[in-house]
């Protein structure tokens, strides 16, 4: 049984991609903050031909990523989802975004996936990273500066790791559009239902993602027809980087 280990698996995206490999007879370790949302993603997989494990952990405190690794060495394929949103604004800078962006949306990538790939060299065995970043990561939208510039860094740290350790480690970006999940309620309820129904008529698909869209490409990629894939780019947006 294939095992694949998916942070911010408590929420949105990473919460469809944990339910979906179970239903599809994966071991998962979903990771996340929230017990009370882990404790409802165990009680949903129940029934799936898979097994799910759930490990409460802020990805920011390094021994407990450690911990959790070494748990798990018989994790073939790690998903990098976990990740923050917050808009900036260049000349009103508020205290420690930078930090709070970087940490949790670059530097716990970084170092998760580098104690993956020392555990998969130290055991000669091959491996797969997938890391969720953004279309933002390649073509920033006005006051989202920071964030964008970290999933800018996170597609390269991928695409960093496909070129050092093929044949044996792959790695893939996915840049999602917008998608219907949690994440934008740092903007405040009642925004961001207002952002989801205006960026709805931007997308030529005419409507914004749902988290399936994106986890049904992460389970492809993982899949025995996507061996030949490292390094690459895949964007899933409903079309709206044509028109924005
Ligand atoms: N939604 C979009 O429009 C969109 C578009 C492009 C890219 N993305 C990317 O997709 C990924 C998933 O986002 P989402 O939309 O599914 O958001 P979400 O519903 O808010 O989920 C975010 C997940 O990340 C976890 N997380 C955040 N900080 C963490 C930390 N320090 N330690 C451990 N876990 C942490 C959260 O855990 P807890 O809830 O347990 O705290 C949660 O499970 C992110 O990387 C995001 O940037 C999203």
């Amino acid at each position: 049984m294939k095992k694949v280990l998916i942070t911010g698996a408590s929420s949105g995206i990473g919460r469809s991609a944990a339910l979906k490999f179970c239903a599809s007879g994966y071991s998962v370790v979903a990771l996340g903050r929230s017990e009370t949302r882990l404790s409802r993603l165990i009680e949903d997989s129940k029934g799936s031909s898979g097994v799910l494990t759930a490990e409460c952990c802020d990805l920011l405190d390094f021994n407990s990523l450690n911990g959790i690794i070494e748990k798990h060495q018989d994790m073939n394929i790690l998903i990098n989802n976990a990740g923050i949103y917050q808009r900036t604004d260049w000349l009103n800078p508020v205290v420690n975004e930078f930090e709070s962006l970087f940490d949790t949306n670059v530097k716990a990538s970084y170092q998760i996936s580098q104690l993956a790939i020392k555990l998969w060299k130290r055991l000669d065995v091959e491996g797969l990273i997938l890391h969720n970043a953004s279309t933002l990561g390649n073509k920033p939208a006005p006051g989202t500066g920071l964030y964008s510039a970290s999933k800018a860094a996170l597609l390269s740290l991928s695409k960093s790791i496909a070129m050092e350790f093929a044949p044996s480690i792959r790695s893939i970006a996915i840049l999602p559009g917008v998608i219907d999940t949690p994440i934008h309620q740092t903007m405040g309820e009642e925004k961001a239902l207002e952002f989801r129904k205006n960026m709805a008529g931007f997308h030529p698909l005419g409507r914004i993602g749902s988290p399936e869209d994106i986890s049904s490409l992460m389970l492809w990629l993982c899949s025995e027809d996507s061996q030949w894939i490292t390094g690459s780019e895949f964007v899933v947006d409903g079309g709206i980087s044509l028109v924005c």
